[in-house]
């Protein structure tokens, strides 16, 4: 195994409140890793500094070899690492099908798709996902669970080695979370590095082998989910916040 993304030192502050904390983490190429953590522990915060959406204060990211600290998000994209958004954001007046087109247009996606066709590829991707009857459809009639996954296929398109997943699972009933977990399964033997976050322990806990825990924008333990579900500190994070953990 080899090195994909390594996270050094990295800091972000908020006028007085520090986000993210002196956090240092990596991942494996291929490798699926949870991220978990109370609410407002960081974690989205973590992902907009790792994919070009925020300036972290100090520290660096690098992605395949490559420093990408302070890259802008596109230049991130056309190095291989793709993310999605807790809070899910479409092109709402255009329809899956161009919704997935518009993220092929991308230089990587382009490179990787062009020859097939842009719609053929989005279609495939699609299918992928499991919306490919909707093609047609705008996303606004869409009920959230389509959305998370038209989430990830907009990310698709545009050919990731890394996919950075924001809560998949959010707001989501049973049987859409299954979808997703099996989409992402899938994703992962098809070799895309993964990292997802995840509110509650519970959904990543068949999904990922490793998990790390953030709270007040540091890392707080790192381990197999059954171990992390365990630490005490870990529980205390949640339960200090009266939150439900796993
Ligand atoms: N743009 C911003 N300006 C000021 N404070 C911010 C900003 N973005 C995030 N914060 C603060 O940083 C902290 C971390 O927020 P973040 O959204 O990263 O947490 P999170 O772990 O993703 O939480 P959640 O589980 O609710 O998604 C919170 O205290 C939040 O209020
Ligand atoms: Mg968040």
């Amino acid at each position: 195994m080899t090195l994909l993304l390594e996270v050094k030192n990295l800091t972000k502050k908020f006028g007085g409140l520090t986000a993210v904390n002196d956090v240092n983490f990596e991942i494996e190429r291929g490798e699926i890793l949870g991220l978990i953590g109370p609410n407002g522990a960081g974690k989205t915060t973590l992902f907009h500094l790792i994919s070009g959406f925020e300036k972290a204060n100090s520290g660096t990211v690098r992605f395949d070899g490559i420093d990408i600290t302070g890259l802008k998000p596109y230049q991130i994209v056309n190095l291989g690492m793709a993310r999605t958004f807790q809070l899910v954001r479409s092109f709402r007046f255009l329809n899956l099908l161009d919704n997935v087109a518009v993220a092929i247009l991308s230089a990587r996606g382009k490179a990787a798709f062009g020859e097939i066709g842009i719609d053929e590829a989005a279609s495939t991707i699609l299918s992928e996902v499991g919306l490919v009857d909707k093609a047609r459809v705008p996303p606004v009639i869409l009920p959230h669970g389509d959305l998370r996954r038209l989430e990830i296929g907009k990310a698709l398109g545009t050919n990731p080695e890394m996919l950075l997943l924001d809560e998949p699972f959010s707001g989501l009933v049973h049987e859409e979370k299954e979808k997703i977990t099996q989409l992402i399964n899938r994703l992962r033997t098809e070799g895309v590095t993964i990292f997802v976050t995840g509110h509650v322990l519970r959904e990543l806990m068949t999904l990922v082998p490793r998990v790390i825990a953030m709270h007040h924008g540091r890392l707080i333990a790192e381990g197999p989910p059954k171990e992390v579900a365990n630490n005490r500190i870990v529980l205390e994070a949640y339960l200090g916040r009266g939150e439900e953990f796993a």
